[in-house]
């Protein structure tokens, strides 16, 4: 179906040129056939009322054999209504006609129209003689004149210009009504219109961008006479219906800004949670330097004069110190609270920072850990913290299912694919594991809130909520493909930024 947009004024202009269009000429055609029947029916007896006078008068004159007047009479009919063309009296056979026509009048004119029966007879004839136009005839005999007879004309015109003169202003009438119309509809359009169209404006602006940037405006109503003193608004359901609206945009602002806190909150508790798990890593890998400082410092006490050796210890310790301060300050790092700046990064770097944190973990469960990450990709543009959770969380989430997969087939294998690649305009991002796989319906949840199928106390349900916000936040997606007992890839896609590169730093 084809849908096709026309404005209200529109609408409302053509149901009103239909309808006085409609009224109007029905009104007109009543009005031209009932006048037009009932004047031309008081031509006819204005005509006949004519010709009876003259045909008395012309009695009596030719009674007389007194012709002199007949012209007086004929000529006075015609003076007394324009409308009269002519006027004859044709006295009988071989005698001469009286008519006030033109001297070039035909045999043919004076024989157009005749007695029917003696009596009267209305006849519509051409006229060549006058403009040849359309006469109403009517004859009438003449008393005591056996053959003799009087000749009306009128002008058919006549009765047409009368009718007109009816109609005239009726169509003046309904002019003025159609002008009215469109001016009422240009008025009503203008008082719905601009508001339904604000309305519809506003709607655009529902989107989450703009609910993030508080960006969306407040509707205001149309005021017919801007500028002028109000003393009173008069409202009607469109002004309630803005104002239902920008009550609706106020609660859904705090309502998404209620959201915010709350995924903020999640956020935290996520990341809280695989710090506690990425904390034991940290305690095994600071273990070894602190034995180290421990062993250095009892063999200092135990010989303070053998200072050559003591130098060396305390190279040793100094070396133990930071090693131990660079892996604290590695969860340090990852525990501090995003900031909201992006910048251009490589995606790389922050996997290869995620590997630092969980190789403890890695390590625990012998996973081996296969890169093909090119060190020349192209940067995107990201938060490094938020980047760093990501691939933290899909990590930790491989190493479990891979664990969860050893427990079923301790001879399974145990590892995990990096691959990081190019493809016209973005950077995708594969991490595959070995580990248990999904089926459909549970993959189909994975990026709820609170879903997890790990104990509690080992699973939040919030990582890949996490995970999947922080992706769609940087213009990326994110899909996961899985197979039951195989093993299960996430696919990351972001947008790459210009051509410039940033080699990744180990
Ligand atoms: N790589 C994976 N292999 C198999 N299942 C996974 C994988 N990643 C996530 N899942 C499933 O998705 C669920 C939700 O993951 P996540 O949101 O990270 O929460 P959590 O890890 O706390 O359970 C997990 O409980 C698990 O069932
Ligand atoms: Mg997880």
């Amino acid at each position: 179906m084809r849908r096709i947009y026309l404005p209200l004024f529109w609408k409302f202009a053509i149901s009103i040129i239909i309808i006085v269009a409609v009224f109007g000429s029905v009104n007109l055609y009543l009005i031209k056939v009932y006048a037009g029947r009932g004047i031309k029916e008081e031509t006819v007896k204005r005509l006949q009322f004519y010709a009876e006078i003259v045909a008395t008068e012309a009695s009596l004159s030719l009674s007389l054999s007194d012709y002199r007047h007949i012209p007086d009479i004929i000529n006075s009919i015609k003076q007394i209504d324009s409308s009269v063309a002519y006027a004859m009296v044709i006295p009988g056979k071989n005698q001469p006609v009286i008519h006030n026509l033109p001297d070039s009048v035909t045999t043919e004119m004076i024989k157009a129209n005749g007695l029917k029966n003696g009596s009267k007879q209305l006849k519509i004839l051409r006229s060549p003689e006058i403009r040849d136009t359309i006469i109403l005839d009517i004859a009438v005999p003449i008393p005591g004149l056996k053959e003799g007879l009087v000749r009306i004309g009128l002008f058919r015109a006549s009765i047409r210009s009368q009718v007109w003169s009816i109609i005239k202003p009726l169509i003046f009438m309904i002019v003025i009504f159609l002008i009215i119309g469109i001016f009422g509809a240009l008025f009503f359009s203008f008082v719905i219109t601009n508001r339904v169209s604000s309305i519809a404006k506003i709607t655009e602006y529902f989107t989450f961008q703009n609910l993030k940037n508080r960006n969306i405006p407040v509707i205001s109503g149309t005021r017919l006479l801007p500028g002028f003193p109000h003393i009173f608004q008069v409202d009607d359901e469109l002004d309630v219906l803005i104002e239902k609206i920008n009550q609706m945009t106020d609660r859904l602002k705090k309502a998404y800004a209620d959201l915010e806190k709350t995924y903020a909150r999640f956020v935290q508790t996520e990341k809280l949670a695989s710090i506690g798990v990425l904390s034991a890593g940290i305690a095994h890998e600071i273990n070894n330097p602190v034995a180290g400082i421990l062993n250095c410092i009892h063999r200092i006490k135990t010989h303070p004069d053998d200072t050559k050796k003591n130098a060396e210890y305390i190279n040793l310790i100094e070396d133990a110190v930071n090693k131990t301060e660079k892996v604290v300050g590695r969860l340090l790092d990852y525990s501090r609270s995003p900031q909201s700046t992006r910048e251009s990064l490589n995606p790389g770097t922050s996997i290869e920072k995620a590997l630092l944190l969980v190789a403890y973990r890695l390590e625990k469960s012998r996973i081996s850990v296969i890169k093909k990450i090119p060190p020349d990709i192209p940067a995107i543009l990201g938060n490094r913290n938020e980047l760093e959770q990501v691939f933290v969380n899909l990590l930790l989430n491989g190493i479990d299912a891979i664990d969860e997969h050893a427990l079923q087939n301790f001879k399974c294998d145990r590892r995990i694919t990096i691959e990081v690649g190019e493809k016209t305009g973005s950077i995708i991002i594969r991490l595959t594991d070995t580990g248990i796989g999904m089926y459909r319906e549970q993959r189909e949840k994975i990026y709820d809130p609170f879903y997890t199928t790990k104990d509690t106390g080992k699973g939040t349900g919030l990582g890949l909520y996490v995970v999947y916000n922080i992706v769609h936040s940087h213009n990326g997606s994110i899909y996961c493909e899985s197979q039951p007992g195989e093993g299960t890839t996430f696919v990351l896609n972001f947008d790459k930024i210009g051509k410039d590169t940033i080699h990744h730093v180990r």
